[in-house]
C-alpha cells in the first residue's frame, strides 16, 4: 500500500504521516530527511555518487552506514537541504531511491512531490495545507524559536522550494486537508478517515484497524 502526503513546510505533514504509518502499519518515509542527509553528505565534501542513504524503521536514517538522524534538523541543514533540493541530479537520485523503497514495502511517504512525481499512482494521495502564519506558529512552538524570524524563514523557503521543482501541485485525485485551527488529533482523525474512504473506494483492504 502506498500513502503519499505533500504540503508546504510546517503544515504538519510529518506528525500526520507518523500517525498514519503507525495506524496502517507502514514504513514512514520522510523524504525531506533524505534531502537533508544528502545535504549533510555533500557538506562533508562527498560526491553525490558516493552518498548512500538508507531509510530505517522508527525514522532512523543512515548516511553511508552511519546513523545521522540527530544531525539533520539544524538551521544550517534547513538552508543547505533547500539549496541542494534545487539540483536536478540530486532530485533524480532521490526520486529513484524513493520509488524503489515504495516498491518493496507498504509506505507512508511524505514530501513535496510525492503525490505528483514520485508516486502519482499511490493508493491514497493527501495534501496538507495551512496558512503561512499557522505554519510559522507551529514551527516556533516545536523549536522554541521566535515567531517573526521563523515566519520570514518559511516565506523564503517556500519561495526557494517552489523554484526547486514543479511547485507544490494538487492533482485531481488528491484529498486536501486544511490544518488551520485544528489540533493534531483532529487532523489525524480526518486523515485516517480519508485514507479508509479512499481505500474502500479502490477496493483495497490494506491493514485497516477499526
Ligand atoms: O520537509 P523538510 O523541511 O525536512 O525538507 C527539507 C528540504 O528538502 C526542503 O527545503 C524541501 C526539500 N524537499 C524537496 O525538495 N522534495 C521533497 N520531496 C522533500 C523535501
Amino acid at each position: 500500500m502506498q500513502i503519499a502526503i505533500d504540503g508546504p513546510a510546517g503544515a504538519g505533514k510529518t506528525s500526520v504521516a507518523r500517525a498514519l504509518a503507525q495506524h496502517f502499519q507502514c514504513l514512514l518515509v520522510n523524504t525531506g530527511a533524505m534531502y537533508r542527509a544528502v545535504a549533510l553528505g555533500l557538506s562533508q565534501n562527498l560526491q553525490l555518487s558516493d552518498v548512500h542513504i538508507d531509510v530505517l524503521p522508527r525514522e532512523r536514517l543512515l548516511l553511508n552506514g552511519e546513523d545521522v538522524t540527530e544531525q539533520l534538523y539544524t538551521p544550517e541543514m534547513d538552508e543547505l537541504a533547500s539549496q541542494i533540493a534545487a539540483r536536478p541530479d540530486v532530485r533524480e537520485v532521490l526520486i529513484a531511491k524513493q520509488r524503489q523503497i515504495a516498491q518493496r514495502q507498504s509506505v507512508v511517504m511524505e514530501g513535496r512531490d510525492i503525490t505528483t512525481v514520485v508516486l502519482p499512482d499511490a493508493d491514497v494521495k493527501l495534501f496538507l495545507e495551512a496558512s503561512v502564519e499557522a505554519r510559522a506558529q507551529r514551527r516556533a512552538r516545536e523549536r522554541g524559536e521566535e515567531y517573526h524570524s521563523i515566519l520570514e524563514q518559511i516565506r523564503e523557503r517556500d519561495q526557494r522550494d517552489g523554484q526547486s521543482f514543479a511547485r507544490l501541485q494538487i492533482t485531481p485525485k488528491t484529498i486536501v486537508l486544511n490544518t488551520d485551527h485544528k489540533s493534531l488529533d483532529e487532523v489525524v482523525a480526518l486523515a485516517i478517515k480519508a485514507v479508509q474512504r479512499a481505500l474502500q473506494g479502490r477496493n483495497i483492504s490494506g491493514k485497516l484497524s477499526q
